[in-house]
C-alpha cells in the first residue's frame, strides 16, 4: 500500500441523472481528504442493463474524473447482486433456501455458487471490466463481489456436494465409518442418498454437518477463484474480497492464498453495551484479519455514524469516530473506509450512516468527524505497511468452532467458544500486547506463547505442532474440552486430551461438569479466590503440578489449574473457565516471565505499538453512558 487509504463505497450509478451531485461529490471528497473510492459493488444493472449490452462509459467517466482529482479507485465485480433480467431468464442462478424454495428475484447475496450459467455471466461482466479498467492507473485493487456468504440447497449444489464427499471419503464405506452412520440405522448405500443437513432432514450426523460447512467454504472459495480468473485475463492488480469478522458461515483462513489483501467490514455496536468490551471484541476482529495473511489489511467498510440494521443503531458519540478509526490502524489496518459515501434517496439503506447525508453539505458533525480522520491519516501516513509481529498466538479455528456449535453436550445453552477466546485476548489487549489469531493450519514455531482455548477438535496435525512447540521451549495454555474428537467429529478412545496432548499437559480428564449460567465455582490462585463458570472438568494429574483446586461441589479439592514441564517448555491447563481477574494476573505474570512487554496504563486506557507509532486509546474520555453492570 503506497499510503493510508481514506474513502469508501461510492455509488454514482444511483445519481447518473444528477451531474450536479456528482460534481459536488468531488468537491466534498477533497474537503474530507478522501483518496480512494470503491466503485461498482452493486452496479451490475447499470453496467449491463440487458444481457450482453455493456455500458461501461459512465464508469470510465467517473474513474477518470476521480483520478483527475487525486482519488484512486477500488473496482468491484458486481456479482453480489444480480440484475432482474438475469434472475428472470436463468432461474438456476437463484438460490434454493434451506426449506427447498427457489428464491425470487431481488435482494442480494443470494445467488447459487454452483450454477454454470451464473458463473458464465459473472465471468463475462468481470472480463469486460478487467479489459476496460484492468490496467488503468487509477485502479489500485479489485474488490471481488461483496461479503460472500450463505448456502444454496439446489440440485446443482447437492450434486456438487456429493462429488466433494466422494473425493474426500473415496468410498461410501469410508464415509459411513467416518460419520458413524450405524447410529440410528443411518447407514448410506450410496453417495446419491446423501442430502445437505436441513431442519426437516438429517442433522444428527455431525460428520455430515461439518463436511457440509467445509463444502460451503470450498464452493464459495471456488466461486471467488472463478471470478478472479476472469479478472486475471486482463489485469494483474491485487484482489481482495470483504470479510465479516468472525462470520460463522465461512472459514476465512482458507482464502489466504487466493486473495492478495485481506479486507473487512467493521460495524461495532457502539453505545449499546459496554464500549470498552465492544472495543476489545472489535480489536480482536482486526487482529484476526491481520493474522489471516500475517500482513496489514484494509478496513474497507465502517460507518461514519450509525448503521440501520442493528437492533438499536446509535449515533457515534463525539470522539468515537476518531477512536474507532485509530483502533483499526493500531491493529494493522492501512485504511479507514466507509459504507457509504452518500446516502441513497430510496430503498433499504437510505437511512444508513454516510459521509454525506440527505442534507448534502459538509457542515454536518459526521462530515467534520470524517474530515478530521482524513487529516489525521495524512499526518501519520508513514504508518502504511507497518507490520505487527506478535510473540503470542491465540488459536481460533473455524472448524473447531463448528464442531463445538454442533455438538449436543452438557451446555446446549452455549458452550461459549468465542467468549472464552476473548477472555484470554482481553487480558493481553488491556496490556497493549499484540496477539495473532491463528487456526490449526498455521505455523506456531515463531511464537513464545500459544493459547488454545477449548481445542475440542484436533485437525491439521495440531497435536504434533503443539507437542513440538512445547518440547522446543514454548509455553502453551490449554483448557477444558481439549483433544476430544478427530476432524470427522469422532471421539478419541483412551482418554482426553487425546493424541499425546495428555502427556504435554501431564494429566487425564475424566469427566466434565456443566455450570448453569448463574452458577460459579472457584479456585485459589496466588492466595485469591478466582471465580469460574460454564464448565468444570475433573482431571487427574499425571505429572503436572497442581496450582489451584476447586473450592465447591463434590469435586472441591480437585485440580482446576495445572502446570506441566514438557521437554524444554511448559504447558498450563485450565480445567474451568475463569473470570477476567484471573486472566489479568495470570497473563501479567506469564508475559513478564517471557519478557514480553506491554504498557503500564491507567484503568480505561489502552496503549499499543505499531511501527514507530504508539496509539493511546482513552476510553475514559468516551462520552458513553452505559455501565458494565448494564450489559
Ligand atoms: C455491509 C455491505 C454493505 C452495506 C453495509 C451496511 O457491510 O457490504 O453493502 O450493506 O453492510 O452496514
Ligand atoms: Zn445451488
Amino acid at each position: 500500500m503506497p499510503k493510508l487509504l481514506h474513502g469508501g463505497d461510492y455509488n454514482p450509478d444511483q445519481w447518473l441523472d444528477r451531474p450536479d451531485i456528482l460534481a459536488k461529490d468531488i468537491l466534498l471528497m477533497k474537503e474530507a481528504s478522501i483518496n480512494s473510492a470503491t466503485l461498482g459493488v452493486f452496479a451490475w444493472a447499470a453496467l449491463e442493463p440487458q444481457e450482453g449490452n455493456y455500458q461501461l462509459g459512465w464508469l470510465e467517466d467517473i474513474i477518470n474524473n476521480l483520478w483527475d482529482n487525486g482519488i484512486s479507485t477500488i473496482l468491484a465485480t458486481p456479482s453480489g447482486a444480480k440484475p432482474n433480467w438475469l434472475a428472470e431468464k436463468y432461474p438456476e442462478a437463484r438460490r434454493v433456501n434451506r426449506n427447498g424454495q427457489r428464491e425470487l428475484a431481488g435482494e442480494r447475496h443470494n445467488h447459487c455458487f454452483t450454477s454454470p450459467v451464473y458463473r458464465e455471466k459473472v465471468s463475462a461482466i468481470n472480463e469486460k471490466l478487467a479489459e476496460r479498467f484492468g490496467t488503468h492507473p487509477a485502479v489500485t485493487l479489485w474488490h471481488i463481489s461483496n461479503e460472500y456468504g450463505g448456502e444454496c440447497f439446489c440440485d446443482l449444489c447437492k450434486d456438487e456436494f456429493r462429488k466433494w464427499l466422494k473425493n474426500k471419503h473415496k468410498t461410501i464405506e469410508n464415509l459411513n465409518k467416518s460419520w458413524w452412520t450405524s447410529f440410528w440405522s443411518h447407514t448410506y448405500n450410496s453417495f446419491e442418498q446423501i442430502s445437505p443437513p436441513v431442519p426437516y432432514g438429517e442433522q444428527g450426523l455431525h460428520g455430515l454437518v461439518l463436511d457440509w460447512k467445509r463444502f460451503v467454504t470450498d464452493q464459495t472459495l471456488d466461486f471467488c477463484k472463478h471470478e478472479i480468473e476472469a479478472v486475471r485475463k486482463y489485469s494483474e492488480k491485487p484482489v481482495t474480497t470483504n470479510f465479516m469478522e468472525f462470520f460463522g458461515g465461512l472459514n476465512y483462513f482458507k482464502f489466504k492464498d487466493t486473495i492478495d489483501v485481506v479486507s473487512w467490514d467493521s460495524y461495532p455496536a457502539w453505545h449499546t453495551k459496554n464500549d470498552v468490551t465492544t472495543s476489545m471484541t472489535t480489536s480482536m476482529a482486526h487482529d484476526l484479519m491481520r493474522s489471516i495473511k500475517k500482513q496489514p489489511f484494509l478496513m474497507i467498510e465502517s460507518t461514519p455514524s450509525t448503521t440501520n440494521w442493528q437492533p438499536i443503531s446509535k449515533l457515534k458519540k463525539p470522539g468515537v469516530h476518531m477512536l474507532s478509526s485509530l483502533m483499526a490502524l493500531a491493529h494493522g489496518s492501512d485504511s479507514v473506509m466507509y459504507f457509504q459515501w452518500r446516502k441513497s434517496r430510496g430503498a433499504s439503506e437510505k437511512f444508513h450512516g454516510a459521509v454525506v447525508d440527505h442534507f448534502g453539505g459538509s457542515e454536518t458533525r459526521v462530515f467534520q468527524d470524517v474530515a478530521a480522520v482524513g487529516k489525521k491519516l495524512l499526518e501519520i501516513s508513514d504508518l502504511a505497511g507497518a507490520e505487527i509481529n506478535p510473540d503470542i498466538a491465540i488459536i481460533y479455528d473455524w472448524e473447531n468452532r463448528w464442531a463445538i456449535e454442533t455438538l449436543r453436550g452438557q451446555r446446549n445453552v452455549g458452550a461459549n467458544y468465542l467468549d472464552s477466546i476473548s477472555d484470554h485476548y482481553r487480558a493481553l489487549w488491556e496490556m497493549g500486547i499484540p496477539v495473532d489469531i491463528a487456526d490449526c493450519e498455521c505455523d506456531f514455531s515463531g511464537y513464545k506463547l500459544v493459547i488454545a482455548p477449548m481445542l475440542y477438535m484436533l485437525r491439521a496435525g495440531i497435536e504434533e505442532k503443539l507437542r513440538d512447540f512445547v518440547k522446543n521451549g514454548g509455553i502453551l495454555v490449554g483448557t477444558y474440552m481439549t483433544g476430544q474428537v478427530d476432524e470427522n467429529d469422532l471421539c478419541f478412545l483412551g482418554g482426553f486430551p487425546a493424541c499425546g496432548l495428555g502427556e504435554v499437559f501431564g494429566l487425564w480428564a475424566e469427566e466434565m461438569d456443566a455450570l448453569k449460567d448463574d452458577e460459579r465455582n472457584s479456585f485459589l490462585y496466588q492466595g485469591k479466590e478466582r471465580f469460574s463458570r460454564d464448565f468444570a472438568e475433573l482431571v487427574h494429574p499425571k505429572g503436572a503440578e497442581v496450582l489451584g483446586t476447586y473450592t465447591k461441589d463434590f469435586y472441591a479439592g480437585h485440580p482446576a489449574l495445572l502446570k506441566n514441564q514438557f521437554g524444554k517448555g511448559t504447558a498450563y491447563y485450565l480445567a474451568t473457565r475463569p473470570e477476567a481477574d484471573f486472566c489479568q494476573s495470570f497473563y501479567k505474570d506469564l508475559t513478564a516471565e517471557l519478557g514480553i512487554k506491554g504498557f503500564e496504563v491507567e484503568p480505561g486506557v489502552v496503549k499499543s505499538r505499531r511501527g514507530k507509532f504508539v496509539f493511546t486509546l482513552d476510553f475514559n474520555r468516551l462520552s458513553a453512558d452505559v455501565k458494565e453492570e448494564e450489559i
